[in-house]
This record gives C-alpha cells, sequence and structure tokens, in this order.
C-alpha cells in the first residue's frame, strides 16, 4: 500500500518535472539507452543442431542437463519465489534481461521506454519469441555460445556434431559479469537487483592474493565424460550451489571469537566467500543472536537494505570481501544470555511475502554456529 502510494508520488512528480523540461520522450530514451545489460541480440541457430534448447543439449550432454536443471539457474523463469515478485511488478521486461537472457526468450523486442515507473517498456512482438525456451531461464547456450561455437574449457574436443571451441578465459568472472554485476541504472524503478558480486570478487582477488575464479567454489570438478560415449575427463557440475545449499552456506563464514563485556556480546566474525555476505540478493541477512534457553534475547543482522520502489540503498553493513569483523551486539538490562549462534537467513526481507506452501519454515534459516558463551 505504503509502496504504491510512494512509487505514484514518486512518478507524479518526476512526470511534472518532465512536462517542465517539455522532452519527455528525449528524457526516457536517454534513460533507456543506459538501461543494463542492454537488450539482447538474436543468436544464430548453432550448425549441427537442430535448435538452441537445453534439451536437445541433453541428449549427448545428460549430466550437465540434469544438474543444471535442478540449479537456480536452470529455474531462473519457473521459481516460484522469483514469480511471486516478477508478477507482484507488473513483469517488467529488465527482469528477462538476467532471468531469460536470449532475444528468443523476449514476447517483445524492446526498443525504448513507454513509462518510467513503473517500469515499462515500448516495442513490437517478437516474430522470433519460443515461450519453451523462455521457460528454460538461464539456458545452456546463454554461457556457451559465442560467434556460433559452443565454447568451454575442453582444449581438444572430440566427435562433437556443434563446432567447439577451447578458451582459457571461459571459466574467469567475465562468463558471469553479464548478470552478476550490474551498474546502477539511472532513476529507473528497478529496484531489486544490484549485483556487485564480481568487483566485490576483484576485490577480494587483489586483497588476499587468491586466483580461485567463481567456477572453484560454484562448480566441483569432477573426472567423467563430457558428452555420451566421450572420454574420461577433468568436469565441472552444473548445479551451482549458492545461497539455497546448506552445505555451501555453512562455510562461508567462522567465528573467531567470542568476548562478553557488561552489557554486550563482541563476536568476531570471518567472512569465507570471495565477495560480500550475503551476496547480491537484498533478502538475505546473516544474523547473530544471543539466546538463552533457546529464547533470543538480542539480535543483529548484517545486510543491505533496499527499500522499494526508489533505488536507494538504505544502509550495508554486510561483511566486505574476506572481511574480519568485531561487531558488538548489546542485551542490555534483560536476561544474561547464555549462547551465541550465527544463522543464514535466506527470507529475510523478502521483497513480496512468500508463503510457507512455496519455502517451508525449515528452509529459510541455516545455522552456521551455536556456541555457549564464554
Ligand atoms: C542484472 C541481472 C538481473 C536482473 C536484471 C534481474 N535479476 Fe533477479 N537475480 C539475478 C541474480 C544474479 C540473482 C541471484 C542472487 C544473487 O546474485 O544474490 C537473482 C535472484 C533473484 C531473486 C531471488 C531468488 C531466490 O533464490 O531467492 C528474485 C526474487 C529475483 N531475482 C527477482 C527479479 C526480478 C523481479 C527482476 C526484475 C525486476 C530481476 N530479478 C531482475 C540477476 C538479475
Ligand atoms: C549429438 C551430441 C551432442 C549434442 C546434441 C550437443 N553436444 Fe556438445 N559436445 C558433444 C561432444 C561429443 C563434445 C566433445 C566432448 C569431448 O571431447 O569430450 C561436445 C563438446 C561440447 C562443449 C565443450 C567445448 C570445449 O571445447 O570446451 C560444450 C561447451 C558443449 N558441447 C555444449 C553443448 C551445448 C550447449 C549443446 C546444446 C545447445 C550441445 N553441446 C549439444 C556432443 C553433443
Ligand atoms: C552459468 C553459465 C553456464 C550454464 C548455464 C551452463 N554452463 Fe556448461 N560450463 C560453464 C562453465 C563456466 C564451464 C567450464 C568450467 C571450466 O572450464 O573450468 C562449463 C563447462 C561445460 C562443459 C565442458 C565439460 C566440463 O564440465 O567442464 C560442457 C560439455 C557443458 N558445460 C555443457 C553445458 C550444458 C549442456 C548446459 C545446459 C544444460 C550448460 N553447460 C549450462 C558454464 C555454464
Ligand atoms: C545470463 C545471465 C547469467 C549468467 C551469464 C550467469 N548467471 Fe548465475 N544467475 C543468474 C540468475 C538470473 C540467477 C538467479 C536465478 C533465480 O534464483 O531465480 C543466478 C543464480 C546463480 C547462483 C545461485 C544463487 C543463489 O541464490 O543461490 C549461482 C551460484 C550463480 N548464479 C553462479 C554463476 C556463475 C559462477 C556464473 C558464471 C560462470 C553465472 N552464474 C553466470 C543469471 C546468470
Ligand atoms: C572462495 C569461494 C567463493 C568464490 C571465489 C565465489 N563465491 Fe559465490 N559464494 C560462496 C559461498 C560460500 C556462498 C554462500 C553464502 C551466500 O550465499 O552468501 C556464495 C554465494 C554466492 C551467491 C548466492 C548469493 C545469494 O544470496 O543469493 C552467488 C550469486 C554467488 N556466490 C556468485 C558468485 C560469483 C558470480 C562469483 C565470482 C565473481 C563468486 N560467487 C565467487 C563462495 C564463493
Amino acid at each position: 500500500m505504503q509502496r504504491s502510494r510512494l512509487a505514484q508520488i514518486s512518478a507524479s512528480l518526476f512526470a511534472i518535472g518532465l512536462l517542465f523540461w517539455g522532452a519527455h520522450g528525449a528524457a526516457l530514451s536517454w534513460i533507456y539507452v543506459r538501461i543494463e545489460p542492454p537488450a539482447p541480440t538474436p543468436l544464430p541457430p548453432i550448425t549441427g543442431l537442430p535448435n538452441s534448447s537445453a534439451s536437445t543439449c541433453a541428449g549427448c550432454h545428460p549430466d550437465h542437463y540434469e544438474e543444471w536443471q535442478g540449479s537456480k539457474m536452470g529455474q531462473a523463469m519457473t521459481d516460484p519465489i522469483f514469480l511471486l515478485d516478477f508478477n507482484a511488478q507488473g513483469r517488467p521486461f529488465v527482469c528477462l534481461r538476467c532471468h531469460a537472457p536470449l532475444d528468443a526468450q523476449q514476447p517483445e523486442r524492446i526498443t525504448g521506454l513507454k513509462s518510467l515507473i513503473p517500469l515499462e517498456g515500448a516495442g513490437l512482438p517478437n516474430p522470433d519469441h519460443n515461450a519453451d525456451l523462455q521457460r528454460e531461464g538461464v539456458t545452456c547456450v546463454a554461457c556457451h555460445q559465442v560467434e556460433g561455437k559452443l565454447v568451454a574449457g575442453i582444449e581438444h574436443p572430440k566427435g562433437a556434431p556443434h563446432p567447439a571451441k577451447y578458451d582459457a578465459e571461459f571459466r574467469k568472472s567475465g562468463t558471469c559479469a553479464r548478470c552478476h554485476q550490474l551498474a546502477p541504472p539511472p532513476l529507473s524503478g528497478l529496484d531489486r537487483p544490484l549485483p556487485d558480486t564480481v568487483a566485490e570478487h576483484r576485490r577480494w582477488q587483489a586483497k588476499t592474493g587468491r586466483a580461485e575464479e567463481c567456477v572453484d567454489c560454484h562448480m566441483t570438478p569432477v573426472q567423467r565424460p563430457a558428452a555420451l560415449g566421450g572420454p574420461i575427463r577433468a568436469n565441472h557440475t552444473h548445479d551451482f550451489p549458492g545461497a539455497w545449499s546448506d552445505d555451501l552456506v555453512r562455510t562461508s563464514v567462522t567465528i573467531e571469537d567470542i568476548r562478553t563485556a557488561p552489557n554486550g556480546v563482541h563476536v568476531t566474525l570471518q567472512n569465507h566467500t570471495g565477495h560480500a555476505l550475503p551476496a547480491a540478493e537484498p533478502s538475505r541477512a546473516l544474523v547473530i543472536r544471543l539466546s538463552r534457553d533457546n529464547q533470543t534475547i538480542a539480535e543483529t543482522a548484517l545486510r543491505r537494505s533496499i527499500p522499494i520502489p526508489r533505488l536507494r540503498d538504505e544502509g550495508d553493513n554486510r561483511l566486505r570481501p574476506n572481511e574480519r569483523r568485531t561487531i558488538l551486539i548489546p542485551f542490555g538490562d534483560g536476561p544474561t544470555p547464555t549462547h551465541v549462534s550465527v544463522d543464514f537467513e535466506r527470507l529475510y526481507s523478502p521483497a513480496v511475502p512468500i508463503p510457507n506452501s512455496v519455502v517451508p519454515a525449515d528452509r529459510r534459516t541455516v545455522r552456521i554456529a551455536h556456541r555457549p558463551l564464554p
């Protein structure tokens, strides 16, 4: 309610401003061309393959296909959490630029803006639109197709029915940057995605001197054939664990030190991810809780808060790349806590309410640590 009122007020103020300026169309085009990532260009079909669908790749790359189907990227357009948010925002075209990034996945070819708040694109129906392909979300060719070839890290591919190419750079963060990095769009009503993960990762590499790429933490090396009937080689799992993997999340942070003071507890945390913790998604939080008899007495949440619908940070106290930080959690004059815990909350401040039927209560929180106080 409050959200839409705010949106209306800002929309009216902005519209009045534009009328005075007398250049509505020009202003919208100025904004449109600065929206990142830019509109997708059509990909030519791959020589030797009937179409670009992941189900075609599945015939020869069944392991990659199965893992990817279970991943958040394989579900980027079917995940109910995404759909609730996408529909609540009126299905803005910008979401598709990362969640379904191919030209054939766009129902319309957007070439400009109809309105800024709410964000609406102007364009014509896309004659090449393929609804089945759209449901594939971040599909195989979105990452792998470069200049008509399917590119990855196999130096001498054997027997591929499609052009295949080795590129040593493919495993680096550049492959991820198109969607895991976004410049703040000027004046737009685009509220949700503000990933800065690739830049954070570069700072992490510079600070620590470590060379791990995104794939080294988010894809596991495994020996197996890369294609049916092919030789056994070094492969990379395609389930891309992230915030929804309990195992990965438990490796993200450690408690390095706990010190009690008269009215609070000092907890020292070390970020072990290759970026900020939590990473981009603003609905996550790392919560430090003090408790007694399993009742929370005090808590502090580390998160980035981006209120909707304005694109404005209201504070960002997440752990920076490689940061070790001592945080004071005050508990005032109440009962003295006996334990400290660190929890990763997946839906701490979701953009839209997510019912328990979509994400049950026990999938919302991962307990990373639970310690008695010294
Ligand atoms: C710049 C690329 C980009 C755009 C544009 C984008 N997203 Fe995303 N989205 C991501 C990435 C990357 C993630 C994974 C989470 C992360 O990076 O922390 C994500 C995750 C999400 C999630 C969290 C799903 C979960 O697992 O909890 C929701 C919801 C979501 N996006 C909704 C939207 C909506 C709605 C739009 C359009 C307003 C949108 N996104 C536009 C890249 C994008
Ligand atoms: C008819 C079988 C077949 C189909 C269909 C097929 N591939 Fe392949 N692909 C292969 C074979 C065989 C190789 C070589 C494997 C080897 O050398 O171990 C290969 C290699 C690759 C490589 C590695 C390239 C390199 O040099 O690193 C990628 C990436 C790839 N395929 C992606 C895809 C994608 C994406 C699709 C669907 C759009 C697809 N393939 C469809 C059989 C197929
Ligand atoms: C988010 C990007 C992304 C998506 C989507 C993706 N891949 Fe990959 N894939 C990679 C990366 C990165 C590597 C290489 C890692 C390396 O070389 O270290 C890779 C490697 C491969 C390889 C070479 C063998 C190996 O495991 O290293 C094949 C074959 C392959 N992918 C097929 C597929 C198929 C089929 C799909 C869809 C079902 C798919 N990929 C979806 C990023 C992606
Ligand atoms: C074409 C856009 C695109 C590219 C390229 C891309 N991603 Fe993603 N990625 C997304 C979107 C969108 C999501 C969120 C999907 C959702 O949750 O609805 C996502 C989700 C993820 C997640 C899971 C996040 C979570 O919340 O658990 C991981 C891990 C991930 N990506 C890693 C990578 C890596 C590593 C690369 C590069 C090798 C890469 N991605 C390339 C768009 C992309
Ligand atoms: C040293 C290991 C490491 C490296 C390198 C790394 N990550 Fe992560 N990443 C993690 C861990 C651990 C988590 C789980 C904690 C979390 O979700 O915030 C994570 C979480 C994520 C998520 C889920 C965020 C969310 O809340 O939905 C995304 C997306 C992601 N990483 C993308 C990337 C990308 C893109 C790169 C490279 C630019 C990268 N990661 C490099 C370890 C790493």
